[in-house]
């Protein structure tokens, strides 16, 4: 049989990592595929730039809409990034009736709606398992290994730039911006790091999780977003010395009013295995009600690991080029019409434990009026430290871990805390979990 001829859009990191993948594992690809599968037609934006594949045999351009109108092409790979050029060529693709394999995490997150919708009408599919958690095909084993269950909760590390970030801060004690040069150079971040940075890129993650866990559409709007850049190293050890790690998480929680979405940094008990994933590593814990928690953990970004996932949504659509459409996996896990309604949580209503660190002048009584305010709002204290002040401060510092409470009651707490005279700076609040199987 003839091989696929396929298109791919973006020759950096991942698009460069795939070409190399397809070329080094042809014959292992080939019979797991079925066919061949060739790199006949790519764009990039620069043709001169050095690559870290060979172009040999591949017809090079700049525009991607000739790779995407080129008819001998069935697969089109965007590996781009961006929701605009990115978002017409897939559309594009589509129209055109080929198949298309993302990376594209923010724009599955925001025009996945859409993007099924046109790709159900033509009967093509889209596939991006590379745009969540890397290497981990945890988009398979959601939409597919985890069919019987009703998923209750999941928890990911699903973003290697920010977890990178914090492991090297923690164990080398290295600078914020020096960390984040390397993980460009090594070509973890995005195009625009601050997504990495403020949990945008995490976020767009979650919501892809969440829509196949829950059967919910994608609502990227909706997801409530907090970066990394506020946690000091003060945080950390503090977290540390209280038997946890900080680690910045995406969370997406089935309640009895809605679906809870949210990133943000957690503190996690240091003995659970998620506390101990590092570096660019990333890991997506599931609970599920029939096979419990279940934990994948794997490279979450980087040129080989990602094309790893690339490479095997290509098999995926090689091998179903020609079943009914009807009978493939449902783009969300649950079928189109059976997709469910079920709110997103607004910030406020969502329940979680809480770390404080309250900077306050050493004098009779403070506590006492901290500990009013706590209790007027019905939260209720875990554990607590008062450190010694820094030298040359007149301030104090005071961690409390408190149990499980609602965000807005914590917001009421903070807000009166702050209005006391006798605090120095404003609350950090890091929101904590026990993700008990
Ligand atoms: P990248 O290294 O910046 O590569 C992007 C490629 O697209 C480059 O070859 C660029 O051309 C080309 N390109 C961008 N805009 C273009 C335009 N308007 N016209 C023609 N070509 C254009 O990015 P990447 O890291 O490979 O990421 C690609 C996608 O994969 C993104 O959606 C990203 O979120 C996702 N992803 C990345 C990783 C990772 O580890 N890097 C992991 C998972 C998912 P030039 O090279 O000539 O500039
Ligand atoms: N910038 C992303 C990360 C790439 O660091 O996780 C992988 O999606």
């Amino acid at each position: 049989m003839n091989p696929v001829k396929v298109g791919v859009l973006g020759l950096g990191t991942v698009g460069g990592g795939t070409v190399n993948v397809l070329s080094r594992n042809a014959a292992e690809i080939v019979r797991r595929a079925g066919r061949g599968i060739e790199i006949v037609h790519a764009s990039a934006r620069d043709l001169r730039k050095p690559r870290i594949c060979s172009t040999t045999g591949i017809k090079l351009t700049q525009d991607p809409f000739e790779v995407v109108n080129n008819p001998e092409i069935e697969v089109i790979i965007e590996l781009m990034g961006g929701t605009t050029v990115a978002r017409e060529v897939v559309m594009a693709a589509i129209a055109n009736g080929k198949h298309v394999v993302t990376a594209n995490k923010a724009l599955i997150a925001k025009y996945g709606n859409e993007i099924f919708a046109a790709a159900r009408k033509k009967g093509v599919m889209v596939s991006f398992e590379a745009a969540v958690a890397g290497g981990i095909p945890i988009i398979k084993a959601i939409r597919e290994g985890l069919a019987g269950n009703r998923i209750e909760w999941l928890a990911g590390i699903i973003n290697g730039t920010g977890n990178f970030i914090l492991t090297e801060m923690r164990d080398k004690g290295r600078d914020f911006a020096d960390v984040l040069a390397e993980a460009q150079q090594l070509g973890y971040a995005e195009a625009d790091p601050t997504f990495d940075v403020e949990g945008i890129d995490a976020a767009h993650k979650l919501t892809i999780l969440a829509s196949i866990a829950f059967g919910i559409p994608l609502q990227f709007e909706k997801a409530y977003t907090e970066g990394i850049a506020r946690i000091t190293r003060q945080d950390v050890g503090y977290a540390e010395e209280l038997g946890y790690r900080i680690k910045h998480l995406g969370i997406a929680r089935r309640t009895e009013h809605g679906i809870e979405l949210r990133v943000h940094p957690t503190l996690i008990p240091y003995r659970r295995l998620i506390a101990n994933v590092d570096g660019v590593m990333n890991a997506v814990l599931v609970k599920g009600d029939a096979v419990g928690a279940t934990l994948y953990y794997g490279a979450g970004a980087g040129a080989d690991p990602t094309a790893s996932a690339v490479v095997a949504d290509l098999v995926d659509v090689v091998r179903t080029l020609t079943a009914d459409p009807e009978n493939r996996v449902p783009h969300l896990a649950f079928q189109p019409d059976a997709l469910s309604d079920m709110p997103i949580l607004p910030m406020e209503q969502v329940e979680t434990a809480y770390y404080l660190r309250l900077q306050a002048q050493d004098r009779p009584g403070v506590l006492a009026d901290v500990t009013r305010i706590l209790a007027d709002q019905d939260i209720s204290i875990e554990a607590m430290l008062q450190k010694p002040s820094a030298a040359g401060a007149s301030d104090v510092p005071i961690v409390m871990l408190t149990h499980r409470t609602r965000e807005q009651r914590m917001n009421e707490a903070i807000r009166r805390i702050e209005a006391l005279g006798a605090m120095t700076a404003p609350v950090m609040r890091i929101r904590m979990e026990h993700l008990k199987g």
